[in-house]
């Protein structure tokens, strides 16, 4: 498969050009990276307006994907913002949308941003912040009763749990209502022996994060659909990105094509390598939890240790989790990883000692309450408080640590005791409340 930035970039290079533009290190070397580092100059092409190499490369993407695929340098948080828009603009007002509640901060700024009205999912009974059951049929009771414009969903969620993608749609289409998709945490779905991407199983628009499970640079991400039309997403993608989009991540996106046309093997080898690790882990007494083959959580307050504390330990040994808090911890492996850092991960949990279960965090599955929508919100005067001054107040802004950057209370809602005590143990210092 060919790379048209990365051969551009190349011959650019080669000429040894006197740069009189942008950007300002002019091609030296400060960093590393410089040389590779342009900006849209004349044969370079336009992100957002694409006729050119950025075109081809996409056109290679969108083949991959089976579906039309569109480049971020800005990650998926502005393909969220992008897919908000998106729905607004086609339908000519500020749409009403069904979401499920684990959502990533960008979908609250991107509400407030366009003047989205927001109804949230009801919580099932063994909802976490971070991770939440998408049941059909509650989405559909909650479609029928509050006629949203769209049902929006997070899968796989940060902890390594899947929706019923299939099912929802299903259940969005029957009522006429866009099914979309935060992708982010599976960019490589599309490439398993039965596709199980979002648009594979008939949502309308998804984002994923190239970034963030494939070999790509950090702020790589795609937003694929079939749904809008080329101008649409365009437009609504140029609405929210910085008019000069990262070359180096342009080129990691194109170089990602041509691994891309033998991933579906990789993965098809490497992933029975993750399902015994996890089982190994199992049985020496973890607790794994989700069902993506590609993230391995465990539950290890089940096994008597914070994931805080299993997190501290294994960096000790010089292995670098993708997150913890206080009840999980979560990797992501890829082929990258080899069987031998599977190996690596294994043998240093292993020697962990476990013990009973913790008492299990409690975060009650019940929605805070909403004073003011999401907008008026985060448009209103706001001054930062301590989270131990904060109960009671109406939160001004997305409360929330990154990872995993989901909010338990958002912008809007009143933030009770138990919010409160929340935000604290997770290691949030200070909140923003409306005055
Ligand atoms: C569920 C989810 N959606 C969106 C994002 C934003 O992705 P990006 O970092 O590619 O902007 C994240 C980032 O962690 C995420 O976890």
């Amino acid at each position: 498969m060919k790379t048209p930035i990365i051969d551009f970039i190349n011959d650019y290079k080669g000429k040894k050009p006197l740069r009189l533009h942008t950007p300002g290190h002019k091609g030296f070397v400060f960093c590393g990276h410089e040389e590779d580092d342009i900006t849209e100059i004349p044969g370079a092409d336009e992100l957002f307006s694409p006729d050119g190499i950025i075109e081809l490369s996409q056109k290679n993407a969108s083949r991959l994907f089976g579906t039309p695929t569109y480049y971020s340098t800005e990650g998926s948080s502005l393909c969220v913002r992008a897919m908000v828009f998106l729905l607004c603009q086609r339908l000519g007002r500020q749409a009403r949308i069904l979401a499920a509640r684990n959502v990533h901060r960008s979908f609250i700024t991107a509400a407030a941003l366009t003047g989205a009205d927001v109804i949230w999912q009801r919580p099932m009974p063994d909802d976490t912040v971070v991770s939440v059951t998408v049941d059909p049929v509650t989405v559909e009771e909650q479609i029928i009763r509050d006629k949203p414009d769209a049902v929006y969903i997070t899968t796989p969620d940060y902890l390594g749990k899947t929706a019923d993608v299939a099912a929802v749609a299903a259940v969005c289409h029957r009522h006429g209502v866009y099914l979309m998709v935060d992708c982010a945490h599976g960019a490589y779905l599309h490439f398993l022996p039965e596709p199980s991407d979002p648009l594979a199983l008939g949502a309308d628009v998804c984002c994923t994060s190239a970034h963030k499970t494939l070999p790509a640079l950090t702020g790589a991400a795609y937003l694929h659909t079939a749904e809008f039309s080329r101008e649409e997403v365009l437009s609504a993608m140029a609405a929210f990105a910085s008019t000069s989009p990262s070359y180096l991540i342009l080129q990691s996106l194109d170089g990602l094509n041509r691994y891309l046309c033998t991933y579906r093997q990789r993965l098809r080898r490497f992933i029975p390598e993750v399902d015994n690790v996890k089982a190994s882990l199992a049985a020496k007494g973890y607790v794994p939890y989700g069902d993506e083959p590609m993230k391995i959580t465990l539950r290890t307050s089940m096994s008597g240790l914070t994931g805080y504390e299993t997190q501290s330990r294994l960096i000790e040994k010089n292995v670098y989790p993708e997150y913890a808090d206080r009840d999980f911890i979560t990797f992501l492996p890829n082929p990258q990883t080899g069987v031998r850092g599977l190996r690596r991960l294994s043998s240093v949990l292993c020697t962990f000692e476990l013990s009973d279960p913790l008492e299990q965090e409690r975060f009650a599955a019940v929605l805070p309450r909403r004073a003011m929508s999401i907008r008026d919100a985060f448009f209103a005067k706001k001054t930062v408080l301590p989270v131990s001054q904060c109960e009671g107040r109406i939160a001004g802004d997305v409360c929330v640590s990154c990872p995993p950057a989901v909010s338990p209370v958002v912008c809007g809602e009143v933030i009770d005791g138990a919010t409160a005590e929340y935000l604290r143990s997770h290691g949030v210092k200070s909140v923003s409340v409306i005055t």
